[in-house]
């Protein structure tokens, strides 16, 4: 290489390189193979400074194992790219098997080559990489040679700096977005919660007038007269409505919540019973496996708000019959020596398919046509209230059918509740 216009080519070349991406290391592999190409060497490699390890890090190579990206780590001083680095100026070696500071990396494979000129990339006042060329046969870089890979590594120093001023300015943008995101959800939710209060105390009242008729007009029919089925028929409406009703007064107002000491397995076997009749016509055969639990501090009624929850949907997703297991026990958190109770709804229905388990905690998220989509939410909120945990999984022991797996977690001794009570 003689002509001293070839700097004008891999100037022009590499500007051209850094209008064109502003992805960082499209940007280093294309240099390396534009410079090796104009200054007829064997090797060109980048490696750039990692300031957390303080070693020299190598990003992009041709000539070098390419294996070897990402994995050679020199620290800096150590070797001629190391000094070239620390010392922040040209190091130019004919032979560097007659050079004691050279430092031989044997997973780039470079033992065959004896020159090597090295140049720091700055930024600045600081040193962010460097830039080298090798080649197998001795050679002195001679003085225009020098000047060339100067100016390639200031031109590669410049567009790394576009490179992460651009990623930084995308990053602000994503950020700006996210939050924009955060803040019209929660608005929207404000909104919702709202909507939610009003409804649910217009509806709570009317509701329980309904139920008291109907209740009475149904003592007051007669065992045969036909009218009974579809004063039955209100009733179940009416009990559907006041559970979506409940649900909705416990999205609006989650934290009004009364503790005591509570029987769990009395109130799993309570919603139970009071489902039998649907189990029995839905074909669904129930399994209880209750161990014996000593009393929780949990507030009653919210939590056969989630048991009827659970179970409805449990007995939703198998409306072609199925089985149900239903099981509790205690089990000791040791780091902590506490005491948690746990409680299992295994069912056999038609299960969750994967891109719909990431939203069915999500208010109003539901696949059914009759659905609301607050069940699960609303079971949430109640047991995070109660310091615990819920959470929902594929049922892996069924055959055929796969099912799912609620499990909930409450502690049995919740101190902070004891004395909020
Ligand atoms: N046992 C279950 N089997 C299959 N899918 C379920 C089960 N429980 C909940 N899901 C899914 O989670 C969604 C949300 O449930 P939920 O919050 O109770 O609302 P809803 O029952 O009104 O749809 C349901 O629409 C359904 O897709
Ligand atoms: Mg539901």
């Amino acid at each position: 290489m003689k002509k001293p216009s070839d700097t004008l080519i891999a100037i022009a070349k590499i500007g051209d390189l850094v209008t064109q991406t502003l992805d960082t290391s499209e940007i280093l592999s294309q240099v390396v193979a534009i410079t090796a190409n104009i200054m007829k060497v064997d090797v060109c490699s980048i490696y750039l400074y990692e300031r957390d390890e303080n070693a020299l890090v190598l990003e992009a190579t041709i000539g070098l194992k390419h294996d070897a990206v990402g994995h050679v780590h020199i620290s800096f001083g150590e070797g001629i790219t190391g000094r070239a680095a620390k010392q922040g100026r040209i190091v130019a070696v004919k032979d560097v098997t007659q050079d004691k500071r050279h430092k031989y990396i044997p997973m780039t494979g470079e033992e065959e080559y004896r020159s090597i000129l090295s140049v720091p990339l700055r930024f600045q006042d600081e040193v962010i990489g460097v830039i080298n060329v090798q080649t197998k046969e001795p050679r002195t870089f001679e003085k225009h040679e020098r000047h060339l890979l100067k100016t390639i590594a200031h031109q590669v120093s410049g567009s790394l700096r576009n490179a992460r001023l651009y990623e930084r300015v995308l990053s602000a943008k994503r950020e700006l977005e996210q939050t924009q995101e955060r803040l019209v959800q929660s608005e929207k939710m404000a909104a919702l919660g709202r909507l939610a209060t009003t409804l649910s105390h217009e509806l709570r009242n009317p509701l329980a007038g309904l139920k008291g008729a109907s209740q009475l007009l149904l003592k007051k029919t007669d065992e045969l007269d036909e009218r009974k089925q579809y004063v039955n028929l209100i009733l179940d409406e009416v009990e559907r409505l006041g559970r979506i009703v409940e649900d909705l007064f416990h999205f609006a107002r989650p934290r009004v919540l009364r503790y005591e000491m509570v029987d769990a397995n009395k109130i799993i076997n309570d919603v139970l019973l009071l489902n039998t009749h649907d189990q029995v016509l839905m074909n669904i055969t129930v399994r209880k496996r209750l161990s014996k639990l000593p009393m929780i501090m949990a507030d009653s009624d919210k939590f056969k708000q989630v048991v009827v929850n659970i179970i409805l949907n449990a007995m939703d997703a198998m409306s072609e019959g199925g089985e149900l297991i239903v099981s509790s026990g205690v089990i000791r958190n040791e780091p902590e020596g506490k005491d948690i109770a746990t409680f299992q709804f295994r069912d056999t229905g038609y299960g969750i398919p994967e891109d719909v388990m990431g939203h069915i905690f999500e208010p109003f998220y539901t696949t059914k046509p009759r659905g609301v989509g607050l069940g699960l939410s609303v079971c949430k909120a109640i047991i995070e209230e109660h310091c615990g945990r819920i959470s929902i999984s594929t049922n892996n022991t069924t055959g055929d059918s796969t099912g799912i797996v609620v499990t909930i977690e409450i502690p049995i001794n919740n101190p902070q509740k004891v004395l909020t009570k």
